[in-house]
């Protein structure tokens, strides 16, 4: 196997019960003081996405905002940021999801995508699957083609993936 994703994977940090017991937090930010670890991680999208005609990536507020802006940069796309309600200045758009306790809300700027844009979905990690499958919703409802999901990580108990329907979803590393 790529001996880049072996060391993404290990520059990984794990640490039990955070935020809340019984909780396995994948902490991305010791991969990000890995400049060999992040560049590989970059570059591993990149290659799979520089040609696909995708024009946007749209990155989720907000570990989706560490990857997805230089992945956008490199493939020369435009990077659209999902963000938490409140957020953004101009008109949004809005979609409701559910957590594991009530609700939450992503916003995204009208204007910021065209029907008929092709854009992939960026965020750190994929656990239940319902902050991505939000974004994709709020992207389709607009006439965007959502060409794919893409994660640095997939905690594969949490079955997210099966929430994304028939939509593809790209991972780097898959924890159990
Ligand atoms: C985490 C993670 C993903 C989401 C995955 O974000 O960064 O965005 O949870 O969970 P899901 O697949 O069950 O929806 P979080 O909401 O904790 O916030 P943050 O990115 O702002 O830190
Ligand atoms: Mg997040």
């Amino acid at each position: 196997k790529d001996d880049r994703i072996s060391r993404i994977s290990s520059s990984i940090r794990v640490i039990p019960d955070f935020p809340k017991p019984g909780i396995l937090f994948h902490d991305i930010t010791t991969l990000l003081l890995d400049p060999t670890a992040f560049q590989d991680t970059i570059d591993l999208f990149v290659e799979r996405y520089k040609d696909k005609n995708i024009n946007v990536v749209a990155g989720v507020e907000a570990r989706g905002f560490i990857f997805g802006p230089p992945i956008a940069l490199a493939i020369g796309a435009k990077f659209v940021p999902l963000r938490k309600p409140k957020k953004l200045p101009g008109e949004v758009i809005s979609e409701e999801y559910t957590l594991e306790y009530g609700t939450d809300i992503m916003e995204m700027h009208v204007g910021a995508v065209q029907r008929g844009d092709r854009a992939v979905v960026v965020d750190d990690l994929i656990a239940t699957g319902g902050t991505l499958n939000a974004a994709i919703r709020l992207l389709e409802r607009v006439g965007v083609d959502v060409v794919e999901c893409a994660c640095v990580i997939e905690l594969l108990e949490l079955k997210g993936r099966d929430k994304l329907g028939d939509k593809s979803l790209f991972v780097l590393v898959s924890s159990t």
